[in-house]
C-alpha cells in the first residue's frame, strides 16, 4: 500500500470509529492502532465489502449489525484460572481480608464468556465466603455475556483449566464443578447464582457500586495510556479503602497516575491494594 492509500485508509477508520461512538456510544476511538486496524479489516473482509467506509455505511444503517461488529473488534481470549500464581496469591493474601467483611462486592471488568467470574465463585466456594458474595461480571460485548449466562464451556478445555485450578491452590476435584455433556462442560447450576453478568462500558460508563475487590484482568492492554489513565480512575472510584485491584498478569499500576495510591500484594503478582 502506498502512502496515499495508507492515508486514505486512516482516515476512513478515524471516520468510523467517530460515527460508531457519536450514533452509538461505542467509543473504540483509543484503542491501540494497530491490533484495532486488524480487527476492522478482518471485519471489513468477512462482511464481503471492499472499503472501511462501506462498513461505516453498514453500521450506521443496519443497526443490527452493531453486536457483531463489537464482537469482531474484541479480543475474547480468556480461561479459567488464567494466571495460576495470581489466584494462589488471591488464596493467600486476598481471602483473610475479605474474611472481615460481612458481605463481600466484587466486579470482574472485562469478564468475556465467564471463565474468570465462575474461576472467582469456585476459590471462594471453597473459602467458605460464596455465600456472602456478589460478583458484578460486566463486558462491553452483549455475545460474550451470553455465553457467560449459559455457563457451558468446551470440554476439551478443562483438561487445561484442571492444571490451573490445582496450581491456584485448589484441592478437590476439578471435575465436581461441572458435568460434562457431548463435548460441553456446564457448570454445575448453584455456582453462577450469585454472579450477575451485565453490560458496562468502561470508556462511557461510570461506576456504579462500591467494591472490596475489581478484577479487570487484560483488558486495557488493548487501551492508549490516555484510555487507561481514564479506565483506572472509574476503577480507583469504585474500590473501597484498602479495597483489592487485580490486574493481568502483563499489566500494572506503575506508571499510571494512580501508582502511588496502591501498594502491591505480592512481589511480581498484579494484585494491588488501595491506600490512598
Ligand atoms: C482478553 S478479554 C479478558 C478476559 C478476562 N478478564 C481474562 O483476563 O481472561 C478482554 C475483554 O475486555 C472486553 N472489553 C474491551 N473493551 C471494553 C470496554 N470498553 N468495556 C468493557 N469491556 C471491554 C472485551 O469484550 C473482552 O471480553
Amino acid at each position: 500500500m502506498d502512502s496515499r492509500q495508507q492515508e486514505r485508509e486512516n482516515l476512513e477508520i478515524e471516520l468510523l470509529l467517530e460515527a460508531i461512538f457519536r450514533y452509538y456510544g461505542f467509543d473504540f476511538r483509543d484503542y491501540a492502532p494497530a491490533s484495532l486496524r486488524r480487527r476492522i479489516i478482518k471485519a471489513r473482509d468477512q462482511e464481503g465489502i471492499s472499503t472501511i467506509t462501506g462498513l461505516t455505511e453498514r453500521l450506521l444503517h443496519n443497526p443490527n449489525y452493531l453486536d457483531r461488529f463489537v464482537q469482531a473488534l474484541s479480543v475474547n481470549v480468556t480461561s479459567m484460572f488464567r494466571d495460576p500464581e495470581f489466584f494462589l496469591t488471591f488464596r493467600k493474601k486476598v481471602v483473610p481480608m475479605l474474611r472481615t467483611y460481612p458481605s463481600i462486592q466484587i466486579w470482574n471488568a472485562g469478564c468475556s464468556t465467564g471463565e474468570e467470574a465462575y474461576s472467582l465463585a469456585i476459590l471462594l466456594e471453597e473459602e467458605g465466603l460464596y455465600a456472602r458474595t456478589r460478583i458484578y461480571a460486566t463486558d462491553i460485548n452483549e455475545e460474550v455475556l451470553k455465553k457467560a449466562r449459559e455457563g457451558i464451556f468446551p470440554l476439551e478445555d478443562m483438561k487445561d483449566y484442571t492444571a490451573n485450578y490445582m496450581k491456584a491452590g485448589g484441592e478437590k476435584s476439578f471435575s465436581e464443578y461441572y458435568s460434562a455433556n457431548y463435548g460441553n462442560a456446564i457448570m454445575r447450576p448453584g455456582l453462577g447464582k450469585n454472579i450477575t453478568f451485565a453490560q458496562h462500558n468502561l470508556v462511557t460508563d461510570g461506576p456504579f457500586n462500591q467494591f472490596q475487590v475489581i478484577c479487570c484482568r487484560n483488558v486495557t492492554i488493548y487501551f492508549n495510556k490516555e484510555l487507561k489513565n481514564r479506565v483506572h480512575e472509574l476503577l480507583y472510584q469504585s474500590l473501597v479503602n484498602f479495597g483489592i485491584l487485580g490486574l493481568g498478569s502483563k499489566e500494572s499500576i506503575h506508571f499510571t497516575p494512580k501508582q502511588g495510591r496502591y501498594e502491591q500484594v505480592e512481589n511480581t503478582i498484579s494484585l494491588y491494594r488501595k491506600i490512598g
